[in-house]
């Protein structure tokens, strides 16, 4: 082959990889729908709704590959209160937040100053929310405002989807929940950033209820109530790579108030910190209810002056009102392995069941919480049957041995 030739079959190819290339990105990419497109200005003044709406009718409504709803960076768009309605044709949707999103100014200014929340995706299977943007509630005027939590908007309300990816974008001062999941089957939340202050009222990063297999990892969230709150209805989750604090820690619950059927199963906390937070592991049950939290594991945990590291309520009443005892939601199979690190709490360790259910089969290993000045904190438990390999813990703690094991 002369040079001439092969330069000429270079250059052939060369094109008709770029051709494979530009072919490859349309099919399996699919199609872009960019909100500029559709009237949203993205200069932080307007109102960008109407826009989005569109943006997303068309996203939603073509068939094909995957839909890309595009929000592009360097711009800041104003969203009111919007819901993204789905079923979509397409069986994969994908949201590219890479600008940012901003809530109406103050409460005032919402189209729907009584909506639960502000953005919502409904019925939306195969959604992918991805980008490095940032959604910002501006929850302030709420949360001066001293509103009930149910008088206050979540900031991003999933509901009722299937196939569910976030990553890599932000969320600062959500007015109540940065994100709700409710409804789902199969979700994977990971690198995202959840920021409020720690004194803002009911800001949990991650809510979930009635959902199933659940993977959220390497995040950050620096919020003012529960980094992650796992509610009634929920089983197969997996917690890994969470860096919380300020805040209110992971947490079970609160489940069974009212006299409600809760159930929790199958929850595996591992490699978390919870740095400066209130509580760090939590289970919380309102007695007089029923059901279960069950199979519930927290796995190399680093703490960081965490004021109750291990917490289990299981005797959780309201305020100034005494139930007579009657059923509580049933805790068995909850392991605490490898807790290390500081607490700033005497009582650091607080399990507290109820007389007639006991907390069953609780597994408590390699627990090394130290106070600051370097001292032991005190380990509080009631009708608590478990095992553990710590003397101090045996005897402080598990006054019945359920190990199973023997
Ligand atoms: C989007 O679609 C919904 C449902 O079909 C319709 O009610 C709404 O008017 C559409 N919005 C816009 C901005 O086209
Ligand atoms: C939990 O998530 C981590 C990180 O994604 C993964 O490595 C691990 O396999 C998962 N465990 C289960 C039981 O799904
Ligand atoms: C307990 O939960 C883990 C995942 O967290 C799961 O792999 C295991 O099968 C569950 N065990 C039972 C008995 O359901
Ligand atoms: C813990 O939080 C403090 C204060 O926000 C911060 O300076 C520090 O880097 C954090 N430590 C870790 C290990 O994340
Ligand atoms: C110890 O645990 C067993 C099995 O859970 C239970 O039947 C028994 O009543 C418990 N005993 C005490 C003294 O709590
Ligand atoms: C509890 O049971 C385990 C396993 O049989 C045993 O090794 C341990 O010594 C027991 N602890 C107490 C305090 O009875």
């Amino acid at each position: 082959m002369d040079f001439h030739h092969r330069h000429f079959t270079m250059e052939t190819t060369l094109r008709v990889w770029i051709w494979i290339n530009f072919l490859c990105s349309v099919l399996v990419n699919g199609q872009n729908y960019n909100v500029l497109n559709y009237g949203a200005k993205g200069d932080g003044q307007t109102d960008d709704s109407e826009g989005f709406e569109q943006a997303w009718n068309d996203t939603c409504g073509g068939d094909g590959d995957i839909k890309t709803l595009l929000i592009p960076s360097d711009k800041t768009f104003l969203l009111q209160p919007t819901v993204f309605q789905g079923p979509c044709k397409s069986s994969s949707i994908k949201v590219q937040l890479d600008g940012v999103i901003v809530a109406p100014i103050d409460k005032g200014a919402w189209s729907n100053p009584t909506s639960k929340m502000w953005i919502k995706f409904s019925y939306v299977s195969g959604l992918m929310i991805v980008g490095s943007g940032t959604i910002n509630g501006r929850g302030l005027t709420f949360w001066e405002l001293n509103l009930k939590a149910s008088q206050r908007p979540t900031a991003l309300h999933i509901s009722k989807c299937d196939n569910f990816r976030i990553n890599g974008i932000t969320s600062i001062d959500s007015a109540k929940n940065h994100i709700s999941i409710n409804k789902c089957n199969t979700v994977a939340i990971s690198n995202i950033n959840l920021f409020a202050p720690e004194t803002s009222p009911n800001t949990d990063g991650i809510d979930i209820s009635e959902s199933t297999n659940i993977n959220i990892f390497d995040s950050t969230i620096q919020t003012g109530d529960d980094c992650i709150a796992i509610n009634s209805g929920s089983s197969n989750i997996n917690i890994t790579g969470i860096n919380c604090g300020p805040g209110h820690g992971i947490s079970i619950g609160s489940l069974g108030a009212g006299g409600a059927e809760a159930t929790v199963s199958n929850v595996q906390v591992t490699h978390c910190t919870f740095n400066q937070t209130t509580n760090g592991a939590r289970i919380k049950t309102w007695l007089g209810g029923q059901g279960y939290a069950r199979n519930i594991s927290f796995t190399d945990i680093t703490l960081i002056n965490t004021k109750n590291p291990i917490i289990i309520d299981q005797q959780y009443i309201n305020k100034g009102r005494l139930v007579a005892e009657e059923s509580a939601v049933a805790i068995s199979n909850v392991k605490y392995i490898d807790f290390h690190g500081t607490t700033s709490n005497k009582n650091a360790i607080t399990i507290k069941c109820s007389e007639t259910t006991h907390c069953r089969d609780v597994v408590m290993d390699g627990i090394d919480i130290t106070m600051a000045d370097g001292g032991k904190p005190k380990v509080n438990c009631q009708y608590v049957d478990g095992e553990s390999s710590d003397n101090d813990l045996m005897r402080n703690c598990f006054k019945n041995n359920t190990s199973t094991n023997q």
